[in-house]
């Protein structure tokens, strides 16, 4: 349990790109969906595996080995948690999708929950919470808790930038979840704001400044 920074060079290579300030929109969410595969390869590391026999190439059997009945739903938090479930859904194409909608008061910097759309059977699944960015930690400790309350048990968390002080929120609320991150950076602003973060990656992916 706990937190997991990606070390890899392509995954720092590609955060590092992510902080120009006049990134594309294209750019940005190209290297969201790219990041958002890495992690996700990170976070099925343990996923275990099962030996079935099939028949190759040359008519003759083969043992191959496969994803041993691994019921998983991706969490998408809109909304800039959408400019990650491609790249998690190109890894694992059988999951299922759930969505919470959670917009932060930019003044009291507290989560507002304004949609919640589950899919069934949680007690069964591995829940891979998307955002992209953990700033306070608010709207990633809200998520953590509706999922449990609805049930779930397994969960796992995958970010492209998390801020310290987030980190310490989320893991002390709920220590019995893993987070994976591509970066964990200095601190947050007066604003709340990721330093040196991505800026509001939510309007980078939706080109909405
Ligand atoms: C951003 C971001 C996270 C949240 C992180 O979303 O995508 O969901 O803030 O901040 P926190 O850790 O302090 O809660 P925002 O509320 O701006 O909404 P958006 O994704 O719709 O732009
Ligand atoms: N939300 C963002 O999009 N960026 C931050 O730095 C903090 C919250």
């Amino acid at each position: 349990m706990g937190v997991h920074e990606l070390t890899h060079p392509l995954v720092r290579h590609k955060i590092g790109l992510m902080r120009e300030a006049d990134i594309s929109t294209k750019k940005f969410r190209e290297l969201a969906a790219e990041l958002a595969r890495l992690l996700a390869y990170e976070a099925c590391g343990d996923f275990p595996l099962e030996v079935r026999t099939i028949t190759g190439w040359d008519g003759n059997p083969v043992e191959i080995e496969q994803i041993k009945g691994k019921k998983v739903t991706v969490v998408p938090i809109l909304r800039a948690g959408i400019g990650m479930l491609d790249g998690v859904l190109d890894m694992i194409p059988n999951a299922k999708v759930s969505v919470v909608g959670l917009a932060r008061n930019e003044e009291t910097l507290e989560a507002h929950t304004y949609l919640e759309k589950f899919v069934g059977k949680l007690d069964e699944r591995l829940a891979l919470i998307l955002d992209p960015m953990l700033a306070t930690g608010g709207s990633m400790e809200a998520t953590i808790s509706m999922l449990k309350r609805n049930g779930c048990r397994q969960i796992r968390v995958l970010a492209l930038v998390a801020a310290p002080e987030g980190l310490s929120r989320v893991t002390a609320a709920h220590p019995d979840v893993d987070i994976y991150v591509a970066a964990i950076d200095r601190c947050l602003n007066g604003h709340g704001y990721i330093l040196p973060g991505l800026g509001d990656a939510g309007d980078k992916i939706f080109g909405t400044k």
